[in-house]
Parts: C-alpha cells; sequence; structure tokens
C-alpha cells in the first residue's frame, strides 16, 4: 500500500497486488453491478460497484490500472478536510 497526493492535492492511497492483471475489456466493466469473471456462485460482482460508491458519497474516487500478466493496481482519492 502507498499512500500520497494527486496534482490536485487529493489524498490517495494505492493498493497493489501481483495477481493476473485485467484485460481492457474487463477493464471497462469493471465496475459495472454484477460483473464477474467468479465462478457462479461465488461471486457477486458488487464488491468494486459498492466499493466505488461509496468513495463517490465521501466526494472521491476509485481508479485502477492494470495490465494483463502484471497484476492490478487500485487507486482510493479523497479531497484533503477543510
Ligand atoms: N485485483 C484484481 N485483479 C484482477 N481482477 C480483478 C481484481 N479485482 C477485481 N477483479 C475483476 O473484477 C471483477 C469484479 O470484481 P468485484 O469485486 O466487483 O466482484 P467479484 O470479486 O467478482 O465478486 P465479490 O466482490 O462479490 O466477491 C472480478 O470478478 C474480477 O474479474
Ligand atoms: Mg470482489
Amino acid at each position: 500500500m502507498k499512500t500520497g497526493r494527486s496534482e490536485e492535492g487529493w489524498v490517495q492511497v494505492a493498493v497493489e497486488d501481483t495477481g493476473p492483471g485485467i484485460s481492457e475489456e474487463n477493464l471497462s466493466r469493471l465496475f459495472t453491478p454484477f460483473f464477474s469473471t467468479k465462478p457462479p456462485g461465488e461471486g457477486t460482482g458488487l464488491g468494486l460497484f459498492i466499493c466505488r460508491q461509496i468513495a463517490e458519497r465521501m466526494g472521491g474516487r476509485i481508479d485502477v490500472r492494470s495490465r494483463p500478466g502484471e497484476g492490478a493496481t487500485f487507486i482510493l482519492s479523497l479531497k484533503p478536510a477543510g
């Protein structure tokens, strides 16, 4: 996990993994409710959708950077208080 600031001064928390990465096609659907590549009955496909909703209701955002075979990085960005 890394913390930092964006160019606009937003507080950022980046969480990186060394998993299989995500295809370009799937990247565009990642935050869509019920999108899941897990086997039937295993994933609801709601995890990232709910995380993004929570971030946006706090005035922030969640972005993802990933390429197949290169892991994934999720970045939570929040406006600083005050
Ligand atoms: N760190 C990751 N690396 C690679 N693919 C991911 C990662 N996180 C999410 N995904 C992809 O995004 C899809 C949607 O993720 P999301 O968390 O919304 O649902 P889920 O994990 O499938 O289900 P649930 O959250 O209910 O367990 C996953 O099925 C997977 O294909
Ligand atoms: Mg999930």
